[in-house]
């Protein structure tokens, strides 16, 4: 086998294999995409030995949008005895490299939500079991690949590896966030996602730290105000609603009701600008290279629509234009764009200059 498998959100299978097979070209690695609509994951084929291993090597992960997890497939194990399912994956896996880390998995479909108990089951079992035919090792050895059994059925599974240098780091490529009860919506968890994904943990004392000034367009009600709230920011609420009544009572927060397109601040004190407005791509991407070009904030999160037809070549070309923005501002700028887990019919882009963020220094 020479395959990757890729996850991704259900029904954006296409986008996710179009991504795929244009990075992989750009690498002169060449093959074809499979895909099941609404699966959860799609299975790229590389027509040359080793290119699944490279790729999992070389293609910067972070830089897929639509993959929340990326792997080298090595075997697809199909009628497995209900009885013994691990002495056929021990086997199998006989000669990969040492593993410092198991996840079993599953597609993130409704269907397979039956499976996420078993694989939660199945997990100490097989761990022992790789463990004690040193397939897997339990010392803390940074950089070992992380060995994935990924479940279409409980008889049937998909084996392969990630490299924990360039995968996601959570498990289904998903991470696990608590709703917490004061918030004022659900959709802080997306906020407080993409700092998970885009900002690393050890850089959350220099970037996401008390005292910084923040900014957030189409505030309201204010669930990514809350997030910016509860690490100690002071913030600008831009939005003709209503903002929760709690955040304005933690002194913390000042709200305009202002036109987040055209209001801007008079000094140049903002690290955060954050923007969850929903409107046409190309105005939004205009919008945040202007802060850029105008010196008004140091990094960035905000939101692009998705269109209902073309997502993946849309999100590139509105990307694009960025790109070509911010280049002529400064060539130390970085962008980095994921759909999350709490993104549906949106992808979230990151914008910082990497030199900017080198000159921090901690509060
Ligand atoms: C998806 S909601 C934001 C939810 C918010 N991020 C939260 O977590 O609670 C979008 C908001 O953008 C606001 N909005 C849309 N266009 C706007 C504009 N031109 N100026 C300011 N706010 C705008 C809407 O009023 C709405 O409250």
């Amino acid at each position: 086998m020479n395959n990757l498998l890729i996850y991704c959100r259900p029904g954006f299978e296409k986008e996710a294999a179009a991504e795929i097979t244009e990075r992989a070209s750009n690498m002169q690695c060449y093959g074809f995409a499979r895909v099941k609509d609404d699966s959860g994951y799609v299975t790229f084929e590389l027509y040359e030995e080793g290119q699944a291993d490279l790729l999992a090597r070389k293609l910067p992960f972070r830089e897929l949008i639509f993959a929340r997890q990326m792997l080298v497939l090595t075997h697809d194990l199909a009628d497995l005895d209900q009885g013994d399912r691990i002495r056929p994956i021990v086997e199998a896996c006989r000669d990969y490299a040492i593993c410092g880390d198991l996840r079993v998995e599953t597609a993130d479909t409704n269907e397979a939500k039956e499976l996420s108990a078993f694989c939660r089951k199945f997990t100490v079992p097989l761990r022992q079991a790789l463990r004690s035919n040193e397939i897997l090792t339990n010392k803390e050895t940074p950089n070992r690949p992380v060995f994935h059994a990924f479940f279409l059925a409980t008889d049937h599974v998909q084996l392969g590896y990630s490299y924990s240098f360039n995968n996601s780091e959570f498990h289904m490529g998903i991470p696990r966030l608590r709703f917490p009860s004061d918030a004022p919506s659900r959709s802080t968890l997306k906020l407080e996602e993409a700092f998970h994904v885009f900002v690393p943990k050890e850089e959350w004392d220099l970037r996401l730290t008390s005292g910084m000034k923040a900014v957030d367009l189409g505030a309201c009600p204010g669930g990514w105000t809350y997030q910016l709230v509860r690490r100690g920011m002071m913030v600008t609420a831009v939005d003709n609603g209503q903002m929760a009544d709690s955040l304005m009572e933690t002194g913390q927060v000042k709200h305009l009701r202002d036109d987040g397109f055209m209001w801007k601040p008079s000094r140049k004190n903002t690290y955060w600008l954050v923007c969850d407005m929903v409107d046409k791509p190309a105005r939004v991407v205009h919008m945040i290279a202007d802060w850029f070009q105008d010196g008004l904030c140091q990094e960035a999160i905000f939101n692009l629509k998705l269109p209902m037809k073309k997502r993946f070549v849309e999100c590139e070309h509105n990307l694009d234009v960025l790109r070509a923005r911010l280049a002529e501002i400064d060539p130390g700028f970085i962008i980095q764009a994921k759909q999350l887990y709490h993104d549906r019919e949106e992808i979230t882009v990151h914008v910082y200059n990497r030199y900017a963020i080198s000159k921090l220094q901690p509060a």
